[in-house]
Protein backbone atom coordinates (compact mmCIF):
# COMPACT_ATOMS: atom_id res chain seq x y z
CA UNK A 1 0.00 0.00 0.00
CA UNK A 2 1.16 3.81 -0.92
CA UNK A 3 2.51 5.47 1.77
CA UNK A 4 1.24 8.74 1.66
CA UNK A 5 1.54 10.54 5.08
CA UNK A 6 4.12 10.26 8.00
CA UNK A 7 1.64 7.88 9.97
CA UNK A 8 1.47 5.62 7.67
CA UNK A 9 5.71 5.10 7.60
CA UNK A 10 4.97 5.37 11.26
CA UNK A 11 2.71 2.31 10.90
CA UNK A 12 4.83 0.23 8.52
CA UNK A 13 8.19 1.14 10.72
CA UNK A 14 6.07 -0.71 13.45
CA UNK A 15 5.81 -3.89 11.65
CA UNK A 16 9.84 -3.92 10.50
CA UNK A 17 11.87 -2.72 13.62
CA UNK A 18 12.45 -5.24 16.18
CA UNK A 19 10.06 -4.88 19.67
CA UNK A 20 13.14 -3.34 22.06
CA UNK A 21 14.45 -0.85 19.81
CA UNK A 22 10.88 0.25 18.50
CA UNK A 23 9.85 1.00 22.22
CA UNK A 24 13.40 3.01 22.89
CA UNK A 25 12.45 5.29 19.53
CA UNK A 26 8.36 5.73 20.35
CA UNK A 27 8.77 6.05 24.23
CA UNK A 28 8.52 9.38 26.21
CA UNK A 29 8.82 9.86 29.53
CA UNK A 30 6.75 8.89 32.92
CA UNK A 31 2.80 8.44 31.51
CA UNK A 32 3.73 10.15 28.12
CA UNK A 33 1.58 12.68 28.53
CA UNK A 34 3.61 15.39 26.58
CA UNK A 35 4.15 12.56 23.99
CA UNK A 36 1.09 12.53 23.14
CA UNK A 37 0.45 16.59 23.63
CA UNK A 38 3.29 17.24 21.14
CA UNK A 39 0.93 16.60 18.23
CA UNK A 40 -2.61 17.21 20.05
CA UNK A 41 -1.19 20.95 20.32
CA UNK A 42 -0.75 21.35 16.65
CA UNK A 43 -4.06 21.28 16.44
CA UNK A 44 -5.45 24.14 18.70
CA UNK A 45 -4.31 26.33 16.07
CA UNK A 46 -6.30 27.42 13.10
CA UNK A 47 -4.92 28.73 10.09
CA UNK A 48 -6.37 31.66 8.25
CA UNK A 49 -6.41 31.16 4.18
CA UNK A 50 -5.79 33.94 2.12
CA UNK A 51 -7.10 33.37 -1.47
CA UNK A 52 -6.40 35.14 -4.92
CA UNK A 53 -3.20 35.94 -4.28
CA UNK A 54 -1.40 33.65 -7.38
CA UNK A 55 0.33 31.03 -6.47
CA UNK A 56 0.92 29.18 -9.64
CA UNK A 57 4.75 29.50 -8.70
CA UNK A 58 5.85 28.49 -5.12
CA UNK A 59 9.23 28.75 -3.40
CA UNK A 60 10.25 27.32 0.21
CA UNK A 61 13.64 27.97 0.05
CA UNK A 62 14.72 29.59 3.15
CA UNK A 63 18.49 30.77 4.46
CA UNK A 64 19.65 29.27 7.83
CA UNK A 65 22.88 30.09 9.63
CA UNK A 66 24.03 31.51 6.00
CA UNK A 67 22.78 28.30 4.18
CA UNK A 68 20.52 28.52 1.25
CA UNK A 69 18.24 25.46 2.12
CA UNK A 70 15.00 24.06 -0.40
CA UNK A 71 12.86 24.30 2.90
CA UNK A 72 12.69 24.60 6.22
CA UNK A 73 12.24 21.30 7.46
CA UNK A 74 15.42 18.95 8.62
CA UNK A 75 16.59 15.83 10.33
CA UNK A 76 16.58 15.80 14.30
CA UNK A 77 19.58 13.99 15.94
CA UNK A 78 18.36 10.62 17.03
CA UNK A 79 20.40 8.29 18.77
CA UNK A 80 21.49 4.32 17.46
CA UNK A 81 19.75 4.99 14.00
CA UNK A 82 21.33 1.13 13.08
CA UNK A 83 18.70 -0.54 15.03
CA UNK A 84 15.76 1.04 12.72
CA UNK A 85 18.17 0.10 8.76
CA UNK A 86 21.77 -1.00 8.41
CA UNK A 87 22.53 1.86 6.53
CA UNK A 88 21.53 3.97 9.73
CA UNK A 89 22.73 7.55 10.02
CA UNK A 90 24.67 7.60 6.72
CA UNK A 91 21.08 6.89 4.97
CA UNK A 92 19.46 9.50 6.85
CA UNK A 93 22.18 12.05 6.13
CA UNK A 94 22.36 11.34 2.35
CA UNK A 95 18.47 11.37 2.38
CA UNK A 96 18.57 14.88 3.83
CA UNK A 97 21.12 16.20 1.74
CA UNK A 98 18.86 14.94 -1.45
CA UNK A 99 15.86 16.68 -0.19
CA UNK A 100 17.76 20.28 -0.17
CA UNK A 101 17.99 20.17 4.05
CA UNK A 102 19.97 19.45 6.92
CA UNK A 103 20.91 16.57 8.86
CA UNK A 104 21.97 16.66 12.70
CA UNK A 105 24.02 13.52 13.89
CA UNK A 106 23.85 12.71 17.42
CA UNK A 107 26.88 11.86 19.17
CA UNK A 108 25.38 9.09 20.42
CA UNK A 109 24.97 7.13 16.67
CA UNK A 110 26.11 3.93 15.10
CA UNK A 111 28.19 5.90 12.50
CA UNK A 112 31.12 7.62 13.09
CA UNK A 113 31.19 11.70 12.37
CA UNK A 114 33.88 10.74 9.40
CA UNK A 115 31.76 8.52 7.81
CA UNK A 116 28.85 10.25 7.86
CA UNK A 117 31.03 12.93 6.58
CA UNK A 118 32.13 10.78 3.46
CA UNK A 119 28.66 9.41 2.70
CA UNK A 120 26.97 12.29 2.90
CA UNK A 121 29.10 15.38 1.63
CA UNK A 122 26.55 16.97 0.03
CA UNK A 123 24.48 17.50 2.62
CA UNK A 124 24.19 20.57 5.50
CA UNK A 125 25.60 18.35 8.46
CA UNK A 126 25.33 19.72 12.50
CA UNK A 127 26.05 17.80 14.97
CA UNK A 128 24.47 17.59 18.07
CA UNK A 129 26.71 17.21 20.78
CA UNK A 130 26.63 15.47 24.71
CA UNK A 131 29.50 16.89 27.08
CA UNK A 132 31.10 13.90 28.76
CA UNK A 133 32.78 14.47 32.27
CA UNK A 134 36.18 13.73 30.14
CA UNK A 135 36.64 17.24 29.12
CA UNK A 136 39.35 16.37 26.52
CA UNK A 137 36.99 13.93 24.84
CA UNK A 138 34.71 16.37 24.29
CA UNK A 139 37.18 18.56 22.99
CA UNK A 140 38.03 15.76 20.61
CA UNK A 141 34.49 15.90 19.12
CA UNK A 142 34.30 19.11 18.35
CA UNK A 143 37.34 19.04 16.55
CA UNK A 144 36.48 15.80 14.67
CA UNK A 145 33.21 17.76 13.82
CA UNK A 146 35.42 20.57 12.74
CA UNK A 147 37.52 18.98 10.51
CA UNK A 148 34.79 16.81 8.63
CA UNK A 149 32.87 20.02 7.54
CA UNK A 150 30.19 19.66 10.07
CA UNK A 151 28.48 23.63 10.30
CA UNK A 152 27.13 23.84 13.67
CA UNK A 153 27.10 22.52 17.02
CA UNK A 154 24.04 21.99 18.78
CA UNK A 155 24.18 21.63 22.43
CA UNK A 156 21.68 19.30 23.79
CA UNK A 157 21.25 21.28 27.25
CA UNK A 158 17.83 19.30 28.69
CA UNK A 159 19.43 16.23 29.39
CA UNK A 160 21.95 16.55 32.28
CA UNK A 161 20.59 12.81 33.42
CA UNK A 162 18.04 10.83 31.06
CA UNK A 163 14.48 10.74 31.89
CA UNK A 164 12.66 7.45 32.55
CA UNK A 165 11.13 5.89 30.05
CA UNK A 166 9.41 3.11 31.40
CA UNK A 167 9.73 0.34 28.40
CA UNK A 168 13.31 0.91 28.63
CA UNK A 169 14.23 -0.14 31.94
CA UNK A 170 11.19 -2.81 31.15
CA UNK A 171 13.57 -4.11 28.22
CA UNK A 172 16.61 -3.29 29.81
CA UNK A 173 17.21 -1.72 26.16
CA UNK A 174 21.15 -1.82 25.30
CA UNK A 175 22.57 -1.38 22.07
CA UNK A 176 23.33 -4.87 20.46
CA UNK A 177 26.40 -6.50 20.27
CA UNK A 178 26.82 -6.50 16.73
CA UNK A 179 26.39 -2.28 16.71
CA UNK A 180 28.46 -0.21 18.53
CA UNK A 181 28.65 4.20 19.29
CA UNK A 182 30.94 4.85 16.44
CA UNK A 183 32.02 8.42 17.77
CA UNK A 184 33.64 5.97 20.28
CA UNK A 185 35.41 3.23 18.65
CA UNK A 186 38.91 2.53 19.82
CA UNK A 187 38.69 6.04 21.81
CA UNK A 188 40.91 5.86 25.13
CA UNK A 189 39.12 7.40 27.81
CA UNK A 190 38.48 6.42 31.55
CA UNK A 191 34.54 4.58 31.65
CA UNK A 192 34.13 5.53 28.15
CA UNK A 193 32.60 2.62 25.95
CA UNK A 194 31.48 2.20 22.05
CA UNK A 195 29.16 -0.36 23.89
CA UNK A 196 26.56 -0.22 26.18
CA UNK A 197 26.21 -2.02 28.89
CA UNK A 198 22.81 -3.94 29.98
CA UNK A 199 21.84 -3.57 33.62
CA UNK A 200 18.46 -1.93 34.59
CA UNK A 201 18.39 0.63 31.20
CA UNK A 202 21.93 0.39 29.49
CA UNK A 203 21.19 3.85 28.23
CA UNK A 204 20.39 5.46 31.23
CA UNK A 205 23.51 4.10 33.02
CA UNK A 206 25.45 5.08 30.16
CA UNK A 207 24.76 8.41 30.72
CA UNK A 208 24.54 8.63 34.34
CA UNK A 209 28.20 7.36 34.51
CA UNK A 210 29.48 9.48 31.82
CA UNK A 211 27.74 12.77 30.75
CA UNK A 212 28.53 15.98 32.78
CA UNK A 213 25.22 16.56 35.22
CA UNK A 214 27.51 19.91 36.35
CA UNK A 215 26.99 21.88 33.27
CA UNK A 216 25.67 24.91 33.73
CA UNK A 217 25.76 28.06 31.27
CA UNK A 218 29.39 28.93 31.83
CA UNK A 219 29.72 25.68 29.85
CA UNK A 220 27.47 26.63 26.80
CA UNK A 221 30.16 29.57 26.80
CA UNK A 222 32.93 27.61 27.09
CA UNK A 223 32.15 25.79 24.13
CA UNK A 224 31.26 28.95 22.00
CA UNK A 225 34.83 30.55 22.71
CA UNK A 226 36.22 26.37 21.89
CA UNK A 227 34.80 26.37 18.62
CA UNK A 228 34.51 28.73 15.27
CA UNK A 229 31.24 26.65 14.84
CA UNK A 230 28.12 28.21 15.53
CA UNK A 231 26.69 27.05 18.85
CA UNK A 232 22.63 25.95 18.83
CA UNK A 233 21.50 24.98 22.19
CA UNK A 234 18.73 22.38 21.76
CA UNK A 235 16.08 21.51 24.57
CA UNK A 236 14.72 25.63 25.31
CA UNK A 237 11.08 25.84 26.65
CA UNK A 238 11.21 28.85 28.68
CA UNK A 239 11.75 32.62 28.26
CA UNK A 240 14.14 32.74 30.67
CA UNK A 241 16.56 29.94 29.08
CA UNK A 242 16.16 31.39 26.08
CA UNK A 243 17.13 34.97 27.04
CA UNK A 244 20.40 33.26 28.58
CA UNK A 245 21.17 31.54 25.57
CA UNK A 246 20.89 34.89 24.03
CA UNK A 247 23.16 36.54 26.27
CA UNK A 248 25.56 34.01 26.34
CA UNK A 249 26.42 33.87 22.73
CA UNK A 250 24.22 30.98 21.30
CA UNK A 251 23.34 31.37 17.40
CA UNK A 252 20.06 29.67 17.71
CA UNK A 253 18.03 27.84 19.76
CA UNK A 254 15.60 24.66 19.50
CA UNK A 255 12.96 24.77 21.08
CA UNK A 256 12.62 21.10 22.13
CA UNK A 257 11.57 18.66 24.81
CA UNK A 258 13.51 16.17 23.64
CA UNK A 259 10.91 14.22 21.65
CA UNK A 260 8.68 14.17 25.41
CA UNK A 261 11.45 11.85 26.28
CA UNK A 262 12.86 13.81 29.23
CA UNK A 263 10.57 15.49 31.47
CA UNK A 264 7.15 14.48 31.59
CA UNK A 265 4.28 17.44 31.68
CA UNK A 266 6.61 20.10 30.14
CA UNK A 267 4.65 21.96 27.48
CA UNK A 268 4.47 20.65 24.11
CA UNK A 269 7.30 22.22 21.67
CA UNK A 270 4.42 24.35 20.07
CA UNK A 271 2.57 25.50 23.25
CA UNK A 272 6.49 26.98 24.34
CA UNK A 273 7.26 28.18 20.77
CA UNK A 274 5.61 31.93 21.40
CA UNK A 275 7.22 33.05 24.52
CA UNK A 276 10.33 31.93 23.28
CA UNK A 277 9.75 34.07 20.41
CA UNK A 278 8.46 36.47 22.21
CA UNK A 279 11.62 36.56 24.05
CA UNK A 280 14.38 36.76 21.76
CA UNK A 281 12.70 36.07 18.33
CA UNK A 282 13.72 39.25 16.73
CA UNK A 283 17.59 38.49 17.35
CA UNK A 284 18.15 35.19 17.42
CA UNK A 285 17.35 32.22 15.34
CA UNK A 286 14.54 30.07 16.62
CA UNK A 287 13.94 26.44 15.45
CA UNK A 288 11.59 23.72 17.07
CA UNK A 289 11.11 20.17 17.29
CA UNK A 290 8.43 17.60 18.40
CA UNK A 291 5.19 16.47 16.82
CA UNK A 292 5.42 17.46 13.33
CA UNK A 293 3.69 15.37 11.43
CA UNK A 294 2.04 17.11 8.21
CA UNK A 295 2.54 20.09 6.13
CA UNK A 296 0.00 22.33 8.36
CA UNK A 297 2.40 21.94 11.39
CA UNK A 298 5.48 22.97 9.67
CA UNK A 299 3.35 26.46 8.46
CA UNK A 300 1.94 26.36 11.99
CA UNK A 301 5.37 26.39 13.98
CA UNK A 302 6.65 29.03 11.47
CA UNK A 303 3.68 31.40 11.42
CA UNK A 304 4.62 31.42 15.12
CA UNK A 305 8.14 32.36 14.54
CA UNK A 306 9.86 29.77 14.32
CA UNK A 307 12.41 29.78 11.32
CA UNK A 308 13.24 26.19 10.54
CA UNK A 309 11.54 22.64 12.01
CA UNK A 310 13.21 19.39 12.57
CA UNK A 311 11.66 15.62 12.49
CA UNK A 312 13.50 12.97 14.76
CA UNK A 313 11.12 9.96 14.77
CA UNK A 314 9.76 10.32 11.09
CA UNK A 315 12.76 10.06 9.96
CA UNK A 316 13.29 6.54 11.91
CA UNK A 317 10.21 5.49 10.20
CA UNK A 318 11.41 6.03 7.03
CA UNK A 319 14.59 4.75 7.49
CA UNK A 320 12.71 1.39 8.47
CA UNK A 321 10.39 1.81 5.80
CA UNK A 322 13.31 1.37 3.26
CA UNK A 323 17.01 2.90 4.06
CA UNK A 324 18.08 5.86 2.53
CA UNK A 325 15.06 5.95 0.04
CA UNK A 326 12.65 5.41 2.58
CA UNK A 327 13.73 8.68 4.15
CA UNK A 328 13.39 10.37 0.77
CA UNK A 329 10.12 9.12 0.31
CA UNK A 330 9.29 10.42 3.84
CA UNK A 331 10.51 13.98 3.05
CA UNK A 332 9.15 14.37 -0.14
CA UNK A 333 5.32 13.16 1.07
CA UNK A 334 6.28 16.17 4.10
CA UNK A 335 7.29 18.26 1.43
CA UNK A 336 4.72 18.24 -0.90
CA UNK A 337 2.26 18.77 2.00
CA UNK A 338 3.51 21.53 2.97
CA UNK A 339 3.79 22.71 -0.61
CA UNK A 340 -0.06 22.39 -0.34
CA UNK A 341 -0.76 24.13 2.65
CA UNK A 342 1.48 27.26 1.25
CA UNK A 343 -0.79 27.37 -1.69
CA UNK A 344 -3.85 27.08 -0.01
CA UNK A 345 -2.92 29.43 2.81
CA UNK A 346 -2.05 31.84 -0.42
CA UNK A 347 1.90 31.94 0.39
CA UNK A 348 4.54 31.85 -2.59
CA UNK A 349 7.44 32.25 -0.41
CA UNK A 350 8.01 31.66 3.51
CA UNK A 351 7.87 35.27 4.04
CA UNK A 352 4.78 35.32 3.32
CA UNK A 353 3.64 33.22 5.98
CA UNK A 354 2.90 35.62 8.82
CA UNK A 355 1.41 35.52 13.00
CA UNK A 356 -2.06 36.84 11.47
CA UNK A 357 -2.50 33.57 9.28
CA UNK A 358 -2.48 32.01 12.77
CA UNK A 359 -5.38 32.30 15.92
CA UNK A 360 -5.54 30.22 18.84
CA UNK A 361 -8.71 27.96 18.61
CA UNK A 362 -9.95 30.27 21.66
CA UNK A 363 -10.10 32.83 19.07
CA UNK A 364 -13.23 32.20 17.27
CA UNK A 365 -15.15 30.97 20.44
CA UNK A 366 -14.48 35.10 21.79
CA UNK A 367 -15.64 36.76 18.86
C1 LIG B 1 17.56 9.79 23.75
C2 LIG B 1 18.89 10.41 23.58
C3 LIG B 1 19.96 9.56 23.10
O1 LIG B 1 16.58 10.52 23.78
O2 LIG B 1 18.91 11.65 23.04
O3 LIG B 1 17.48 8.54 23.89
Amino acid sequence: MALVCVEDFEKKAHTVIEKFALDYYRSGAGEQFTLNLNREAFKKWRIRPRFLRDVSKMNMGCKILGENLKWPLGIAPTAMQKLAHPEGECGNARAAGSAGSVFILSTLSTTSIEEVATAAPNTCKWFQLYVYKDRSLTEQLVRRAEKAGFKALVLTIDAPIFGQRRSDVRNKFSLPSHLCLGNFEGIQSEGVRSEMYTGKSGINEYVSSQFDATLTWKDVEWLIKSTYLPVIVKGVLTREDAVLAREFGCAGIIVSNHGARQLDCVPASIEALPEVVKAVGHDMLVMLDGGIMQGNDIFTALALGAKMVFVGRPALWGLACGGQKGVEDMLSVLKNDFEITLALTGCQTLNDINKDMIVHESYYAKL
